[in-house]
């Protein structure tokens, strides 16, 4: 039956870091992939995460299946982690939450309510994006179209670009947004940018879905939900795809959650359901491990203020990652990389041709995405002189 289908392309992110893995060049850098990596190039489990493990596996009786919606302290642990205690829509009791496989699984599930609700609904992605939504979101068979947002030339948002792209929207069409952290290119909305954005999409009858992966990796937990928070205080209805692979460590576990506010409780209920049936065709059960670990570390004060502290420390390794990076760069190359430093969470463009992305993992062994998007985190004092002399030596 199978001998027909061609073998597929590796993936255009995880082949690279597989690739990176395979190479013996001890002077290899990985800066594909969007992991963690602290000053020595590991990926840490959280303190806090392993005290919660340790304890659950005290306490544990049972591996039978969570409730169809998911954990209930992670459910409602990421409501307040995404919208703060005091929100409003909280207060209006017009948000639920569903628990999914990570992120992705949380973007999928998403799409696949939008389907029911609104088949011919485009969803207006960001020019570039994380490349997974395109596949994530386009199977259950939405479309697409294209605004602008990233200005190679200037290294941040076109704003005017973009607002312009999205003047074009039809009333019902989705807006696909990065809450904070963008993936691929770093540059972010600023608080006055996400409410004239607001604005828009109240003007034009826009559905916004946010994405957010990286919460507190680039300004800090607080500071990274404010395109949220403020979204599900002035509209009517927000859908958010979260991640806690990223903020919790927890890739391998698979830890996320879809969040709608909605006009009432009751629409908000609808979406829930609607969530654990769509849920229910594709993987059936969320997974539990993960989601149980973050669970406690949302609703226990004691680890949660440990994990903040972590996080907090994770986020500015990678500000201070980001500042040797411009100078080191900079000093190599005679060009200006301060742009690095105004972009937040793990990624940047380095503003390479694919030529010389090529060239720097084939004479090099450094690695990043096609597009020049490294992970900033890959980069730590040991490695940075090579990578910049690297880079230099390419251009
Ligand atoms: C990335 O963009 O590198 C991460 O979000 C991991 C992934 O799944 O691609």
């Amino acid at each position: 039956m199978f001998e027909a289908l061609e073998r597929l392309p590796a993936d255009p992110i995880l082949g690279l870091s597989a690739a990176c893995t395979a190479d013996p060049n001890p002077d290899k850098i990985d800066l594909t992939v969007g992991v963690y990596k602290d000053e020595s190039g590991q990926t840490p489990v959280f303190a806090a995460i392993q005290r919660a493990q340790e304890a659950l596996s005290e306490r544990e009786v049972t591996k039978a299946y969570l409730p169809q919606v998911g954990d209930a302290n992670y459910i409602a642990g990421i409501r307040t982690l995404l919208l703060g205690e005091t929100h409003p829509a909280l207060a209006a009791k017009r948000v639920t939450s569903v628990q999914a496989p990570g992120g992705c699984g949380a973007l999928r599930v998403g799409a696949e309510v939008i389907k029911a609700a609104s088949p011919n609904a485009k969803v207006w992605i960001s020019a570039p994006t994380w490349p997974n939504h395109i596949p994530l979101i386009g199977s259950v068979g939405l479309e697409f179209k294209e605004y602008r947002y990233y200005d190679a030339a200037t290294h941040s948002v076109d704003f005017d670009g973009m607002l312009e792209d999205l003047a074009t929207a039809n009333a019902g069409d989705v807006l696909l947004l990065h809450g904070c952290c963008h993936n691929p290119c770093g540059a972010d909305l600023s608080p006055e940018q996400w409410q004239a954005v607001t604005g828009l999409v109240a003007d034009r009858g826009l559905m916004p879905f946010i994405d957010t992966a990286y919460q507190g990796m680039g300004k800090g937990l607080e500071e990274d939900a404010f395109g949220v928070r403020h979204m599900a205080e002035h509209l009517p209805e927000v859908l958010v795809a979260a991640s806690n692979s990223k903020n919790m460590g927890l890739y391998r576990e698979r830890t996320g959650a879809i969040l709608f506010c909605g006009t009432g409780a009751e629409e908000a209920e609808i979406f829930a359901s609607q969530a654990t049936k769509a849920a229910r065709k594709i993987y059936s059960m969320p997974p539990a491990h993960g989601a149980i670990l973050a669970g406690m570390v949302l609703s226990d004060p004691a680890l949660n203020a440990s994990w903040r502290q972590e996080l907090a420390a994770m986020c500015e390794r990678l500000n201070g990652v980001r500042a040797l990076l411009d100078e080191k760069l900079s000093a190599a190359t005679g060009k200006d990389y301060s742009f690095i430093r105004r972009e937040s969470g793990m990624f940047s463009f380095l503003g390479l041709s694919s030529e010389q992305v090529d060239r720097l993992r084939e004479e090099f062994s450094v690695y990043m995405v096609g597009s020049s998007r490294v992970n900033v985190a890959g980069v730590n004092k040991a490695n940075v002189d090579y990578l910049a002399s690297s880079v230099a030596a390419v251009l």
